[in-house]
């Protein structure tokens, strides 16, 4: 029998099983991560090891020196997913991978890892897309959340409104027509001269700014629920240069608050406009968030207050949760477990991974 025939019989066999734990590794920019996930809900553990001490320098990731620290510090952090859960390889009942959309030396280095785990424990081996892996965080802050409900997808790469109609069914609504809500974030961090990654850095700045400082562009679309960040960059870019030619000090506080709240805007808008007219046609939807943007501070009030107005049920990722980990990689892969979606060892990284 092939590794891939006994993994078909294993994953059978644990579609009716009472528990279930998938040891996970996320590999697919600057975060080595690991966990141990129970049931697609319960985190047994979650290990991150964060590499932005090596980026920092640079001011992004470097994807060289990415695929060299993963490969170091793969053992480790799946080594102590499993201490801290508990339990030894042995125990693990299936083994899940991110293996796109990312970098692909760094995809490939856990790709490899948990392969080379996968086959000499004889366990099946689930393939997980990373987009898939931050909307299935929701899943583990909220047990009792189950398709359907509407997910905004933001993260450095994604700007995507979906409906999630089912585990791992998603269809698209609304997307970004240039940069990403995480990439916009970067790059006007990066004017304002903040170490990366600046999304989080403009967010902690902007709560002691006034974001009434600059007026940024509202862009019409032509897509009813699209988004677009171009502009509000280029419109910032100019006005921090203009600011810098003239010799003023930058106001980085009440800059930050600025961008981010023409950002914010933008995404709140658009899902307030989905929300209505679902409401409008007499759905009862639950909205969700997702991604690395979604740790957002302005962006979670915006929608808490909108949510709560329309009488909508809101659900977000913990904190720790909304930015790369395993734990999320771990949820995703229980649901396409019980759908036999496995892997054999052919399994490859997928860079430009599409999730819908
Ligand atoms: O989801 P994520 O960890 O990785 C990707 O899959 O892309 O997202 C990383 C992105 C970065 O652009 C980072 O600056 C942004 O999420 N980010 C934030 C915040 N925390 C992370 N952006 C705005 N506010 C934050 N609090
Ligand atoms: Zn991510």
């Amino acid at each position: 029998m092939t590794y891939l025939e006994a993994s078909r019989k294993k994953a059978e066999a644990l579609r009716s099983r009472e528990h279930v734990r998938i040891l996970a590794l996320e590999t697919s920019c600057d975060e080595t991560a690991a966990a141990v996930i129970e049931d697609g809900r319960r985190i047994l553990s979650n290990v991150v090891f964060s590499q932005i001490d090596l980026h920092e320098l640079y001011g992004g990731v470097v994807p060289e020196i990415a695929s060299r620290a993963h490969m170091e510090a793969c053992d480790r952090v799946v080594d102590e997913a499993l201490s801290q859960a508990g339990m030894g390889l042995r125990d693990a009942d299936a083994l899940a991978v991110t293996y796109g959309p990312g970098l692909v030396g760094a995809l490939l280095t856990g790709v490899n890892c948990m392969k080379g785990l996968a086959f000499a424990a004889e366990k099946p081996l689930i393939p997980v897309n990373h987009i898939e892996g931050h909307v299935s965080a929701n899943f583990l802050t909220h047990p009792d959340l189950e398709p359907p409900f509407l997910c905004l997808v933001v993260s450095g790469g994604h700007s995507h409104l979906v409906e999630v109609a089912g585990y791992g069914e998603y269809h698209l609504i609304g997307q970004t027509v240039d940069d990403a809500a995480g990439e916009a974030f970067d790059k006007a961090a990066r004017v304002l001269g903040l170490p990366y990654p600046g999304g989080p850095r403009i967010d902690a700045l902007a709560e002691e700014g006034d974001p009434g400082f600059l007026s940024l562009p509202h862009p019409k679309l032509e897509g009813r629920y699209d988004v677009s960040f171009s502009g509000v960059k280029t419109a910032f870019l100019n006005a921090v240069h203009g600011m810098e030619q003239r010799g003023e000090k930058l106001p980085k506080a009440d800059l930050a608050a600025s961008f981010r709240f023409a950002v914010c805007d933008q995404l709140a808008e658009k899902a307030e406009r989905l929300l209505r007219d679902r409401i409008a046609a007499g759905a009862r939807p639950v909205m969700a968030l997702a991604g690395g943007v979604s740790a957002n501070r302005e962006l979670r009030r915006r929608m808490a207050a909108l949510c709560e107005g329309l009488g909508v049920r809101l659900v977000m990722p913990r904190l720790d949760l909304c930015t790369d980990n395993g734990a999320m990689i771990g949820a995703a892969a229980y649901y396409q477990l019980m759908k036999g979606e496995i892997a054999g060892l052919e399994l490859n990284a997928v860079p430009a991974l599409r999730f819908v």
